[in-house]
């Protein structure tokens, strides 16, 4: 496509150091005698901090820790708070590398763009004002809110091939449509790339996707993810890098990969990156990057950025583009992928309602100049039948260069005139701020990547579907959910029948993307303003200085955790958002003791089966008082005892808030053991000072309940430094003989330290003061 590119952009701090990349790349290569490498190991183990510290062990994928050294971190409002007051106990002058925030998280999406934004910035003021103060104080760029969503403004303004980044929220692998590794990680990670401290990632797997053939009809980037979620289910890709490769990567376009890259997260991959391609190229310079394009063109002819030759995978799946259908995901789980065509049979097996109560597009997945011209084009199609959409039908604009670009080019016209509302250029209504009071089941289509329960409205019963933003805004012409467009018609208002042709779109704009207003743009590099004041009230609601947790090896005599009590036993999923609920809870991410108010109150307690539910067991009587997990949790704070949680498969799964790990920590809890946790929450309990250990044997799970107490065995081996020491718990139980049980643990020698230390945070501490 022709298009005219941005005027270019100063590329100097976004430029990846690709002669310093490749020179640390060679050393390695030498280390692994020259092995043929995948794209993501070459991206990875270029940033390894220092090279020479696998001189000795080599790396093998699945176990090796790397040390990392990134290149940028990006924050969104909600995590960046958290991630600032900790960046702040450090007592640094600047971040160690260039660092965003985004304001997107917390706008409103009730009535409309603008009036959802005043009310927004007036209602979150002292958060965005506690954003911008340490933004101008460290030297950090502050995307004020309306500016857009963060991993739209990274594709748009920061992301270059080759590139490692740190973003403090779970999405941020959208980068990845830009061929480098950007990877989701909670605010305290984020800290170790501002503070300079080497990060650490336990070398990923990698599994290679091998595309062939082209997508065609109504089949989109969004539908091969949706497949593969599918596929892989959420706990596929956890531990591992998806990296595509093959012919169909190259009739794609940088944004549709941006797409496939961003919905990594749904399969718990670590991230997801693609060879440098034409499309990237395309897209670098239609947003103002041709330097980094073409210092990226000459990486790329050096051969970085690209697998080589017999590279090996973990694990291959071969997906052939041409013979995919468009796909729905849900309710409630990302993973539950149904093939359009058969979708109104399962809806009438279910017995749902065949009605759909709103259509949402756009969001950070789904709101590219490609994605928006193909759902124009079904608006368009659908105006000149006379119909116009027979339900609510929002777009979300992923940025106000997208925003300003759509109304530049009567996008945004044609979308109205089919009655939709185009909201503010924020997450809206994807992470739970559309503001519905209704508790009625119903059923919305979205073309976003999340649809846990609640995540959308709040409202549990609402059953949230995943499509393509082409096959939600067909729908949302009908209204039905079994309604199929691509073999369905839809009666006109004069009695015709009308039927949708397949929706084409334009990867780029002809006349070139627009910035629209300018004042949404920060000064790229600021530097740092040290006299800069950041106040926090003392009787603020929404944002709470950190106390430091104690660590439970105060003591030096002590070789073992302190003795602790079951406070739970959780059943089965039990995400980041059911152990730290979003929708109002959002305004509190920056005050630690107003938000654990909500700890876990929608898991569900394994002995009863009852959501928010537990029991406090008097240990001399037996006698139990039942409250609400948070109330039981605040009783063990107040005795100062402190607790374990047992809980089942993938813990902490879906998004990186590190909240999931501060809470149980603030009310007293050190250790939860797992059939098997989520990467990214995992090592947030480790940084916290939480120990997570998995049941050696998963029947185990079943014999720890409420009202036990555990004790640690052999920990006090791990911790004089024996990583491979094995952890055994005794188990006294409420009634009956104390047992011991075995467990594994992922714990290495550094986070070992933190969990000495009480949290990774104190660690740091502890070491500028030495
Ligand atoms: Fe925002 Fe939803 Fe994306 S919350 S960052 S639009 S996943």
């Amino acid at each position: 496509a022709s298009f005219t590119p941005l005027t270019e952009k100063d590329c100097t701090s976004i430029t990846p150091p690709y002669a310093v990349l490749q020179q640390r790349l060679k050393r390695i290569s030498e280390i692994l005698n020259h092995r043929p490498l995948t794209l993501a190991e070459k991206i990875l183990y270029s940033h390894i901090h220092n090279p020479e510290t696998c001189a000795n062990e080599g790396i093998v994928r699945g176990h090796t820790y790397l040390q990392l050294s990134p290149e940028r971190v990006a924050m969104q409002d909600a995590s960046a708070q958290m991630a600032l007051l900790q960046f702040m106990s450090a007592d640094l002058p600047t971040c160690a590398v260039p660092t965003s925030i985004h304001c997107d998280h917390l706008i409103q999406a009730i009535d409309g763009a603008e009036s959802d934004l005043e009310r927004s910035i007036v209602s979150n003021k002292e958060v965005f004002d506690f954003l911008e103060s340490a933004a101008r104080k460290y030297g950090i760029e502050f995307w004020r809110p309306g500016s857009g969503i963060i991993h739209q403004i990274v594709l748009e303004n920061y992301a270059a091939p080759g590139m490692l980044m740190l973003g403090t929220d779970s999405h941020t692998p959208n980068a990845g449509g830009l061929g480098m590794l950007a990877i989701g990680v909670g605010g305290a990670d984020a800290v170790d790339a501002m503070t300079g401290t080497p990060w650490e990632l336990k070398a990923p797997l990698i599994t290679g996707v091998h595309l062939t053939g082209k997508l065609n009809g109504w089949t989109t980037t969004k539908d091969l993810i949706l497949h593969l979620a599918g596929k892989l289910t959420v706990k596929g890709g956890t531990g591992r890098i998806l990296e595509y490769f093959g012919p169909g990567v190259e009739s794609e376009s940088c944004t549709g990969l941006a797409t496939i890259a961003n919905m990594g997260a749904e399969v718990g991959a670590t991230t997801s990156t693609f060879p440098y391609t034409d499309g990237m190229r395309a897209y670098l310079h239609a947003t103002g990057r041709g330097p980094v394009a073409r210092a990226a063109d000459e990486a790329q002819a050096s051969g970085f950025l690209r697998a080589d030759a017999g590279a090996e995978y973990d694990e291959v799946i071969d997906v052939n583009l041409s013979e995919l259908e468009p796909s729905i995901n849900g309710p409630f789980t990302p993973d539950l992928a149904t093939p359009l065509s058969h979708f109104a049979k399962v809806v009438q097996e279910n017995g749902w309602k065949d009605e759909i109560s709103a259509g949402l597009i756009g969001s950070c997945t789904n709101s590219s100049y490609e994605d928006m011209t193909r759902a124009v084009d079904i608006a368009r199609q659908a105006k000149a039948a006379g119909l116009s959409t027979k339900i609510p039908f929002l777009c979300t604009p992923g940025s106000e260069q997208i925003r300003a670009t759509m109304e530049r080019d009567h996008l945004t016209d044609a979308l109205e005139e089919v009655g939709a509302v185009v909201l503010a250029n924020a997450c809206g209504p994807c992470i739970g701020q559309r503001g519905t009071e209704s508790t009625d089941e119903n059923a919305i289509l979205t073309s976003f990547n999340r649809n846990f329960r609640s995540r959308n409205d709040g409202n549990r019963n609402t059953m949230n579907f995943l499509a393509s933003p082409t096959v939600v805004t067909a729908m949302a012409f009908s209204g039905k959910l079994s309604f199929d467009p691509q073999r369905d018609s839809l009666k006109t208002p004069d009695g015709q029948m009308f039927k949708f042709t397949p929706p084409k779109g334009e990867e780029l704009p002809a006349s070139g993307f627009t910035y629209g207003r300018l004042e949404y743009y920060p000064s790229p590099s600021p530097q740092p303003q040290p006299d800069t004041q950041i106040t926090i009230s003392p009787t603020s609601q929404r944002l709470q200085l950190l106390e430091p947790f104690k660590s439970p090896f105060d003591d030096n005599s002590r070789s073992e955790l302190p003795r602790m009590t079951v406070l739970m036993r959780v059943r089965g999923k039990c995400t980041t958002d059911h152990i730290s609920a979003a929708g109002p809870w959002l305004k509190y991410k920056g005050h630690l003791q107003n938000i654990s108010e909500n700890l876990l109150i929608t898991a569900v307690n394994d002995e009863g089966g009852e959501v928010n539910v537990a029991q406090d067991y008097d240990q001399e009587t037996g006698k139990s008082t039942t409250d609400t997990i948070p109330r039981i949790a605040q009783r063990f704070k107040a005795r100062g005892e402190p607790w374990a949680l047992v809980v089942d498969e993938n813990y902490g799964e879906g998004s990186a808030r590190e909240h999931a790990a501060l809470q149980p920590r603030f009310y007293g809890c050190l250790m939860i053991v797992a059939r098997s946790f989520a990467r990214i929450h995992e090592t947030n309990l480790k940084k916290q000072g939480i120990l997570p250990l998995w049941f050696a044997d998963k029947a185990d799970y079943a014999r720890v309940g409420a009202g036990d107490t555990i004790e640690t065995v052999g920990l006090e081996a791990l911790l004089k430094g024996d990583s491979s020491a094995r952890i055994g718990l005794k188990v006294t139980p409420r009634e009956g003989e104390a047992f011991e049980i075995l467990t594994n643990h992922t714990m290495s020698k550094d986070q070992i330290k933190w969990l000495q230390a009480g949290s990774a945070l104190n660690k740091i501490k502890n070491d500028s003061k030495a």
